[in-house]
């Protein structure tokens, strides 16, 4: 099975979650054993955050902050290629062309942001687009996708599965909220992945989300893209 993983603040928040990226690293390759190959896709965390306010603060355009996040989030991947060792392409991938390269070569490949003007989540899509992939994981603290944001209204309620007007809605309805706040997916990747009617799954940052997901068990959001998508 080819997945994609998308992992935001959960692995690499305020601060290094040393004992998670060693299970995180422990799960994988336990799962290349089995076949299946993995495209990571790590965002920047807080740390790349504070840098995109210091550098706004500082009179850096937000194309140029956009850059510092891109950076960050390659940094973050080498964190994760730390503890993958061998079983991972030794860089991260700047390129979707190289990542394709790279999956020939390894069962594990990182990727961090490409280009300015969106998040890690545009870069997920597109790596699961280009290499076919059987599912996008993607990984946040909330748990899944509510039908409203759970940090504002106490009675927000956990949706199993949400299709494409539904999610589109969500996210214009959260695209005026300040940075940080309820953002269920990025637009730019909410559209890729509608496009290749990718299978899409959103659950808790814990890893034992990810393992169940694996397994096969229905857990989180799940992503409809029509009555007969995957
Ligand atoms: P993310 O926003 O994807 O990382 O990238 P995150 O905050 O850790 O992920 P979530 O929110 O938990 O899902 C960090 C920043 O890097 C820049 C953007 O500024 C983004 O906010 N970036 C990332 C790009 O400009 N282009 C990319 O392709 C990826």
């Amino acid at each position: 099975m080819k997945v994609v993983v998308k992992l935001g603040h959960s692995l690499i928040g305020e601060r290094i979650e040393l004992e998670k990226i060693r299970h995180f690293a422990a799960l994988l390759k336990k799962r290349i054993s089995e076949g299946d190959k993995f495209v990571v896709v790590v965002g920047g965390g807080a740390v790349a955050r504070a840098y995109i306010n210091a550098s706004r603060i500082l009179g850096g355009t937000e194309s140029f902050a956009d850059n510092i996040g891109i950076a960050f989030t390659r940094i973050n991947c080498m964190l994760l290629i730390s503890a993958l060792g061998e079983n991972a392409y030794p860089t991260p991938t700047t390129s979707l062309d190289e990542l394709k390269q790279a999956l020939r070569l390894y069962h594990i490949v990182t990727i961090g942001g490409l280009t300015p003007g969106h998040s890690t989540d545009a870069v997920a899509a597109l790596s699961a687009e280009t290499i076919s992939a059987d599912i996008f994981i993607k990984m946040i603290e909330a748990g899944g996708i509510y039908d409203k944001d759970p940090k504002v209204y106490e009675d927000a309620k956990l949706l199993n599965e949400v299709n494409y007007e539904q999610l589109l809605q969500l996210i214009l309805e959260n695209k005026n909220t300040k940075a940080g706040e309820y953002k269920p997916l990025d637009l730019v990747a909410l559209e890729i992945l509608r496009r290749s009617k990718i299978k899409t799954v959103v659950v808790g940052s814990e890893l034992e989300n990810l393992e169940a997901v694996l397994r096969g068990e229905e857990i989180g959001t799940r992503i409809k893209w029509s009555d007969t998508a995957k």
